[in-house]
């Protein structure tokens, strides 16, 4: 009696608990197969990659495994398409689990792996190669490519008729024309490739996956489909000089495709020979300028912008790449501990030219604390700069721009500076991107200092108008270092208000 009771009890106990969890887990998965999944996702913030942050989600569970990685980009246009072909993948992928499961004993063990390789054209324009793995049992799994080549600067993903007016019929059959003969050309292409089935790929070439390089373009097979399986994914590699006449002009241009531009240009070159010996004109004078000459003015006005806060792993790469646009360089005041965070980050802002300069640990306010605590605030930060960036910092900017004699000696001990700033627009509480640039540009001077925060999108936001301004009036973009040199800024002296 006693122990049939107790039986009860412990069933109970045990039973409770798994009801709650199994219908927790039935709710939360509905479409998946097994309640048992380990969720893991490891979130890379930075890649090597301006404005692009890679997420890489794992699920482990009894009947498959997923590991999917996913981009996010600067561009919501972009993301959308992109992360709505992901879900459609995984999606697809359940399906094709729950109904071939049956078919397979139950030890079978299903796989997604979507891996995202990128090659990076320049700054903005990128070929984001998605190369996917599926496993649904029997003797092999799958292999596909998909390639989504963007540009970040436009919002725009790329489709192949850009590239190549492919729905001009002449176009078309020189590009298929092109495409044959690198097969024809090669022994082993000849062997392996059913030119017949290629064909038909370049018929439905909207179907087609490609990317482009410096000097290639490169077009993606899935398995069986133009070759045998044992070749796997194939790729062509279409060389740009064979395609020179079919590249649109405008796509040279944005990808500085060389290759095809020093062709155009000997062409050119050739015919202004031509022209020039037919008519005997004068020399065709080129009023190239390049950036460089623009800069070496006789009256030169410098100003040094400062970003504070940071580094933040969205907004700060979108602000590099701003600047780089403007071939400015700036100021980072990086917390300690955000560069704990972002050490990758922090180390493109120093690789990219910039100066860093340190903002204590924590942001607190030192004119609260003892010296003890003013020390350990700018010293353990500094010593997180020093790690991530090999930069030393030699500009301290106090967290609220408070500071008091204490803070004061414990900085000129240290050999470093305090630097406030001469230009506030309160980016931090005005969240206009139109008027943050409107009070900056209304406020500058020659030797300026601004404020600003590469935390707040808004202010990212604010920065082309900012720099288009700032060079059409003259101005050259130096670092608060280099502008002391300029200036003759006395090295202790603070600067505050105007
Ligand atoms: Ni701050």
């Amino acid at each position: 009696m006693k122990n049939s009771k107790k039986f009860k009890l412990i069933s109970a106990i045990i039973f409770v608990p798994i009801l709650i969890i199994g219908s927790f887990l039935a709710l939360n998965m509905i479409d998946q197969t097994s309640p048992i999944a380990k969720v893991h996702t490891e979130v890379q913030e930075w890649g090597k990659y301006a404005g692009i942050n890679i997420k890489i989600k794992t699920e482990e569970a009894k009947d498959y495994s997923i590991s999917i990685s996913t981009p996010t980009t600067s561009s919501d246009h972009i993301n959308d398409e992109i992360h709505q072909w992901l879900e459609e993948e995984e999606k697809h992928f359940f399906n094709d689990l729950k109904q071939l499961k049956h078919r397979f004993n139950d030890d079978m063990v299903g796989h997604l792996n979507i891996q995202l390789e990128i090659d990076a054209i320049n700054d903005h324009l990128y070929n984001l190669i998605f190369t996917t793995y599926t496993y649904l049992g029997g003797a092999n799994g799958e292999n596909k490519t998909k390639v989504f080549t963007i540009d970040l600067e436009k919002d725009h993903i790329f489709v192949i008729d850009d590239m190549i007016p492919l729905q001009d019929k002449k176009a078309f059959k020189n590009f298929q024309k092109t495409v044959q003969q690198i097969i024809t050309n090669d022994e082993s292409l000849m062997m392996t490739v059913d030119i017949e089935s290629l064909d038909n790929a370049l018929v439905a070439y909207d179907q087609l996956e490609w990317s482009i390089h410096e000097d290639s373009f490169r077009l993606y097979f899935d398995e069986y489909e133009i070759a045998p399986s044992s070749e796997g994914v194939m790729t062509l590699d279409v060389p740009l000089e064979q395609l020179t006449q079919l590249i649109d002009e405008k796509i040279v241009k944005q990808f500085q495709l060389s290759v095809i531009e020093d062709q155009i240009e000997a062409k050119a070159k050739k015919e202004q020979k031509q022209t020039k010996k037919e008519h005997g004109k004068k020399k065709v004078q080129n009023k190239k300028t390049s950036n460089k000459d623009k800069k070496v003015k006789k009256e030169a006005k410098y100003v040094a912008l400062t970003f504070d806060d940071g580094p933040s792993g969205t907004v700060t790469p979108e602000i590099l790449h701003i600047l780089e646009e403007f071939d400015a360089v700036a100021t980072f005041f990086m917390l300690g501990s955000q560069v704990d965070y972002y050490p990758d980050l922090a180390a493109e802002v120093a690789a990219r030219g910039h100066e860093i300069a340190n903002h204590t640990q924590n942001h607190i306010d030192l004119t609260k604390v003892r010296k003890s605590v003013v020390e350990h605030e700018i010293k353990l930060s500094r010593e997180k700069i020093e790690k991530s960036t090999g930069q030393t910092p030699r500009l301290v900017r106090p967290p609220y721009g408070a500071y008091n004699d204490i803070i004061l000696n414990t900085i000129s001990e240290s050999d470093e500076s305090i630097i406030l700033w001469s230009v506030d627009p309160q980016d931090w509480k005005n969240r206009q991107p139109k008027q943050i640039a409107d009070r900056v540009l209304r406020a500058v001077k020659p030797g300026s200092i601004i404020l600003l925060h590469d935390i707040h999108r808004t202010t990212a936001e604010a920065l082309p108008k900012i720099l288009e301004e700032l060079s059409k009036d003259g101005y050259t973009f130096v670092t608060v270092s280099e502008l002391i040199e300029l200036e003759n800024i006395e090295a202790m002296k603070v600067i505050r208000g105007q």
